[in-house]
């Protein structure tokens, strides 16, 4: 197969959801379409490993396929799919929004009941901004739910989209009968039976026709007509365009548990979503085929495998192909480097491969060369752009627990600050350490890591700060900056890289 072929069988996307809407669940049930796994339950046994302490069972709930198995790929009707995880939980969000500057897609997850939470407000937002392409999946179609007109009226007003449903529900939880498959126009009854995992579906041609009585009944027949008729009133046909430049949605019902409504979402997904998107550097717009390679960065992480310490980073291959051996610039430090045992992810394993399409995202072992951002070519100077930082908004002191293993615990600190967990700070009035994240979840995650990847122990201690400030003079010898650093040396702190930091904070005494 070309180059050409293989970038148009490409489709790398995100499930993105709010905590519990079935974000796990569909990504088990199209991994098993694509036979990258065997039965249901392997991603979710994998996602909840039980242990002792019931702060642990968070972190790992977060981190199980969420951290550990980044990536999922499979072949599904000859097309290459790449599932980018993303945490749902909004202590991790940094991750997620990171994770969505290297898709092409999205598909989100709603829960039927709940409609429109606030975790899927805020990530569709961001994908809106950047009009990433939106399929919506209306799950739990088996319980009782809202009303789907309601659900699609929210979407449109909360989420600001404008959507076209591509199935429409037959009934919903005890009635629920089935979904009627606009894009396909076929019915698929529900039987209730997960196991199944190619349904039946019923060819329909047009939705007069009388046998539509007697699969679903006289009732649930009427309903459906009048539902469908109000879908073709109020809701413009679905318009491949419109959706692939961010500016309409089309949207499926179904049931991930139950593995229903997951084919067609899955075989109109292949379809419609774009294969690998040409992105923007600060330089210029680059193209998928393009035939020398970019890439760049979007997520690092180390001890993945606890037998290997090791510390991969997540390169999302932008053009060109990726070759082992093959020198490339890392363009921040200006240097060539050279990789020979490039990770590929096939389902939740990871192998090493020669060659990889834009579109595919590679894990390179890394030493500690780069950092988040990072952008890979064959010798262009290009960065590419767009990579979110957060403003931390908790932050603690952190102390050492264990004065035997400062060693360990710095080498763990820093490893886990360009993995982009948290961003350390030291303050210039005494040198001590102060933590800041996006979310209180991560000082749990830091604590853990550091004592199980790194064999060292940390303490916190409160630091009463809600917001950091970093200043940058346009001269800093000028004596009125001097003034300033002197008058304010208390509320003065360094970050990683040197930069400083002003706590904008009035009856404050360090400790
Ligand atoms: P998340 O990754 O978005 O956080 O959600 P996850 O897939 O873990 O699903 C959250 C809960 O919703 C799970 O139940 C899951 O079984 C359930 N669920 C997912 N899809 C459906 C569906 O179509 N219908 C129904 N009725 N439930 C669904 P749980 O009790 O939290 O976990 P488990 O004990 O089932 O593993």
């Amino acid at each position: 197969m070309g180059f050409i072929e293989e970038i148009a069988r490409r489709r790398t996307f995100g499930i993105i959801s709010h905590p519990d809407a079935g974000k796990t669940t569909l990504t088990e049930k199209l991994l098993l379409f694509g036979g990258a796994i065997q039965e249901a339950g392997a991603v979710k046994n994998n996602k909840i490993k039980k242990t002792a302490t019931s702060d642990f069972m968070e972190i790992e709930r977060q981190r199980g396929i969420s951290v550990a198995t980044s990536v999922l790929a499979f072949i599904y009707k000859d097309k290459k799919i790449n599932i980018l995880d993303t945490p749902g939980h909004k202590d991790f969000a940094e991750d997620t929004f990171r994770t969505l500057t290297a898709v092409d897609s999205v598909i989100v997850v709603i829960d039927v009941a709940k409609g429109v939470e606030e975790q899927t407000e805020k990530l569709v937002e961001v994908c809106r901004m950047r009009n990433i392409p939106i399929i919506v999946f209306i799950n739990k179609l088996d319980r009782e739910g809202r009303d789907a007109f309601d659900l699609l009226d929210e979407l449109e007003q909360k989420l600001g989209l404008s959507v076209t449903p591509l199935s429409f529900p037959i009934g919903m939880g005890y009635d629920f009968k089935g979904i009627y498959n606009i894009y396909e126009k076929n019915i698929n009854l529900f039987s209730g039976d997960s196991k199944k995992n190619i349904e039946e579906t019923i060819a329909f041609g047009t939705i007069e026709n009388q046998e539509l009585e007697n699969i679903i009944g006289t009732k649930a027949a009427e309903t459906l007509r009048e539902d469908l008729e109000l879908v073709n009133g109020v809701y413009p046909k679905f318009n491949k365009e419109g959706y692939l430049s961010g500016k309409q949605q089309p949207v499926f019902f179904g049931s991930a548990l139950n593995n229903f409504g997951v084919r067609e979402l899955l075989d109109c997904f292949i379809e419609i979503a774009p294969s690998p998107r040409p992105k923007m550097a600060e330089e210029r717009l680059v193209e998928a085929n393009e035939a020398e390679l970019t890439g760049f960065v979007f997520k690092i992480h180390a001890n993945m495998d606890p037998k290997h310490r090791d510390r991969l980073a997540f390169v999302k291959i932008v053009s060109g192909t990726f070759e082992r051996n093959k020198p490339y610039l890392h363009v921040r430090h200006n240097k060539k480097m050279k990789f020979s045992s490039p990770n590929a992810f096939f389902a939740a394993k990871k192998q090493i491969v020669d060659i990889s399409y834009p579109g595919d995202i590679v894990g390179l072992h890394d030493t500690g060369s780069f950092k988040i951002g990072d952008t890979l070519t064959e010798g262009e100077q290009l960065n590419y752009k767009g990579i979110p930082s957060f403003s931390p908004e908790h932050f603690r002191y952190i102390n050492n627990a264990d004065p035997m293993k400062s060693k360990q615990l710095y080498k763990g600190i820093d490893q886990l600050m360009d993995e982009g967990v948290a961003q350390l700070f030291t303050l210039e009035m005494n040198g001590r350490k102060v933590i800041g994240t996006v979310g209180a979840l991560q000082f749990e995650v830091i604590q853990y890591r550091l004592e199980h990847e790194y064999g060292a122990k940390c303490t916190y201690e409160n630091f009463p700060v809600h917001k950091a400030c970093w200043v940058e003079p346009e001269d800093s010898k000028n004596e009125e900056f001097s003034e300033f650093k002197r008058v304010k040396q208390r509320f003065l702190a360094k970050d990683k890289r040197g930069q400083l930091v002003f706590w904008p904070i009035h009856n404050f005494h360090y400790r």
